[in-house]
């Protein structure tokens, strides 16, 4: 039966490993999983694998735009230094465990993108010579190398597709829920979505599930609004599903008062790494004072995190922050003073090699900033940028950490780290509740997540995303080998499921000729009018720009009570078309990981990130009570939060870094 709006045609599959998604931990799985595919089926296992993402893989993902950098590659670095670098940027509670592990993996994934034809920029002299063959990068930080990549999705994309093929990946289809096993709640067995172009209900049976659907985005009101709508630092696509969809179905989530607040160029939200890092700009006041020189001592009243070598990213924004408050804003980018110096030592033509490396920064990853470079005659070696706090993003694969718990690897400390520099100050034994067999599996059998989705975890960008989605790949196919007789099993019928994902659809249907004027009815709200709603909400009173970032218990107990009065008129939401019926469902999963932020916060009683935000009723970090995680689990059916306190382990020592 070919279905039609408000009666969709139904297309049930089953198999044993679904990917949701098709940004960078997705891409990371397709291409991994094909050899332990082939082991299996040596076994006698033939395992069926599908891909499904709501867009399309070649621009899906935070990685769409294409990047300037990437943020992650090892080379010479200890893995045990990057865990440090993790850890001290996100303020003390980080998992070393994951941490390491991506390290010591990371940088497969970067010979491979160089292997498919991504361009790596080089030194001198190493021109044309890949990272495997010795070719030594060009670094624009101690994590960070250059690339020319515009093109880097496309490119890893490629390589995803051809891997997996392409008769095993579905685009085009959003997923919506996952499913719970019948006879195990704590095991996940279906998932089920809708077409954005056809008139089709998608519902998948599986033994194992890898849910990659990235961070969250446009839960805060934006600082581009009107016809700034839409441009935001990270992807407006990235809606939540990940924590939302787990969250549903019961996994523990990790650290979701962590968010990412980047200082970015105003308007464009234009990448400022390069600047700080290879041009070694710096940034200022509207006066032309340093303020991380000016404001240092405020690094005072954060033990031991102000005294890194480098401070975490959130205690940058405090010391901005300050210069903004009390009136010595707009804060810029000395462009002019950096381009000037590095112009020194300059022939005219390295001159103009370097101001076009400048315009190529924001043309790889983010047009628009150059656009605005055009729009008001700036040229970046006359005249400065202004840079600004943006809005708050949930994500765990850039410098936030929230998401998932996920199990560890199982080896970290044991024999085979004897060689690296930190041996013996390695346990030979992980935490326990650290590890339950499978790597990056969440607390819900069957259910894996990577990138923004394990939580704890940040600075892996888009390459540790990727060598994520591999680690996941690989601990999958073993899952499915222990399990080779799990018959999954759904625990809610199909058509109660398909019931309640069309409700928007009948709110139109049924109500859409009350009035003249399709979007003003009293019996619906469009998605859109919802959204903002909630923007607004999140923003007076869960620490978005428009109380520079503060709140305390009253506001949250504020949003509190507003969040649950949008939860009720949500169920009012209408879709008059399958891309509404999208829209209505990204703002459902907004509305659930917007309450997982806003019940963390509630429940962690100090500022654990300044500059990213303030409880200002508790304005301090409190290292003896809340040097700890804080976890929680929703209870879909009591639609209740439990948030409770994890401890904290550092597996590497911390002490190198406060030296
Ligand atoms: S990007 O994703 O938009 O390129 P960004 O411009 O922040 O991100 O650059 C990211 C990398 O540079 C991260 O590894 C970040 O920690 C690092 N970085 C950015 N600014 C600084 C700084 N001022 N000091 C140290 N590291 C920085």
């Amino acid at each position: 039966m070919a279905g039609e709006f408000g009666n969709p045609e139904i297309v049930e599959e089953e198999v044993d490993i679904l990917i949701i998604g098709g940004g960078m931990g997705a891409c990371g799985a397709a291409y991994e999983i094909g050899p332990w595919l082939d082991q299996a089926k040596k076994q006698g296992y033939d395992l069926k694998v599908k891909l499904v993402d709501k867009a399309a893989m070649d621009r899906s993902g935070a990685v769409a735009q294409g990047l300037s950098a990437i943020n992650t590659y090892l080379g010479e670095n200890d893995p045990a230094d990057y865990a440090r670098m993790v850890s001290n940027d996100l303020m003390g509670i980080t998992r070393d465990d994951l941490a390491y592990d991506l390290g010591r993996h990371v940088d497969d994934s970067v010979h491979l993108f160089e292997e498919w034809g991504l361009p790596i920029w080089k030194q001198p002299g190493d021109e044309g010579k890949n990272l495997v063959d010795g070719g030594k990068p060009v670094r624009s930080g101690k994590w960070q190398i250059m690339i020319n990549g515009e093109s880097y999705k496309w490119i890893v994309a490629e390589a995803a597709k051809k891997a997996l093929g392409t008769d095993r990946i579905q685009e085009r289809v959003f997923i919506v829920k996952l499913v719970n096993d019948k006879t195990d709640k704590n095991r996940i067995a279906g998932a089920i979505g809708f077409s954005v172009r056809e008139h089709k209900v998608f519902v998948y049976k599986f033994k194992a599930c890898l849910l990659v659907a990235g961070g969250c985005v446009n839960i805060f009101r934006p600082r581009s609004v009107g016809e700034g709508t839409g441009r935001a630092w990270y992807p407006v696509w990235n809606a939540g599903s990940t924590y939302a969809m787990a969250a549903e179905a019961g996994a523990e989530l990790t650290m979701m008062e962590n968010r990412f607040v980047p200082a970015r160029f105003k308007d464009g939200y234009g990448p400022v790494g390069a600047w700080f890092l290879l041009f070694k700009a710096k940034a200022t006041n509207a006066f032309g004072e340093v303020y991380m020189d000016t404001n240092k001592e405020l690094l005072n009243d954060y033990p031991p995190y102000g005294q890194a070598a480098v401070p975490a990213s959130c205690l940058r924004n405090h010391l901005m922050m300050k210069e903004m408050r009390e009136g010595r804003g707009p804060i810029y980018m000395d462009t002019v003073s950096a381009l000037g110096k590095l112009a020194e030592t300059m022939t005219p033509k390295e001159i103009k090699h370097l101001e076009a490396e400048a315009w190529e920064d924001f043309l790889d990853m983010c047009i628009g900033q150059a656009g605005v470079w055009a729009g008001e005659n700036i040229e970046p070696e006359k005249k400065n940028s202004e840079l600004m706090p943006t809005e708050p993003y949930l994500l765990g694969s850039h410098s936030g950490c929230c998401g998932i718990w996920v199990s560890g690897p199982t080896d970290i400390g044991a024999p085979t780290s004897e060689d690296h520099a930190d041996a013996g100050k390695i346990p030979s034994h992980l935490p326990s509740g650290w590890n339950w067999g499978y790597r990056s599996m969440t607390t819900i059998k069957g259910l894996f997540t990577a990138a923004d989705g394990v939580g704890a975890s940040g600075h892996k960008f888009s390459s540790g995303s990727h060598a994520e989605g591999r680690l996941a790949a690989k601990a999958m196919v073993k899952f499915c080998m222990d399990h080779k007789d799990h018959k999954p099993e759904l625990a809610d019928s199909v058509a109660d499921l398909v019931d309640a994902i069309y409700r928007p659809v009948r709110n139109f249907l049924e109500n859409k000729d009350y009035s003249t004027a399709i979007d003003v009815n009293p019996h619906y709200i469009t998605p859109k009018m919802l959204q903002f709603r909630l923007q607004k909400l999140m923003d007076e009173y869960v620490a978005g720009v428009s109380t520079m970032y503060q709140t305390n218990a009253k506001m949250l107990e504020v949003a509190d009570m507003k969040l649950e009065m949008l939860k009720e008129d949500a169920l009012k939401m209408r879709a008059k078309d399958l891309h509404e019926l999208l829209r209505a469902w990204e703002n459902y999963h907004r509305i659930l990981t917007a309450e997982a932020h806003m019940k963390h916060i509630q429940f962690r009683e100090e500022s654990r990130y300044p500059g990213f935000y303030y409880r200002m009723d508790y304005n301090f970090v409190d290292e003896k009570n809340w040097k700890c995680f804080v976890n929680s689990v929703y209870d879909k059916e009591s639609k209740t939060w439990n948030c409770f306190k994890r401890a904290h382990v550092d597996i590497v020592d911390k002490a190198k870094l406060f030296k």
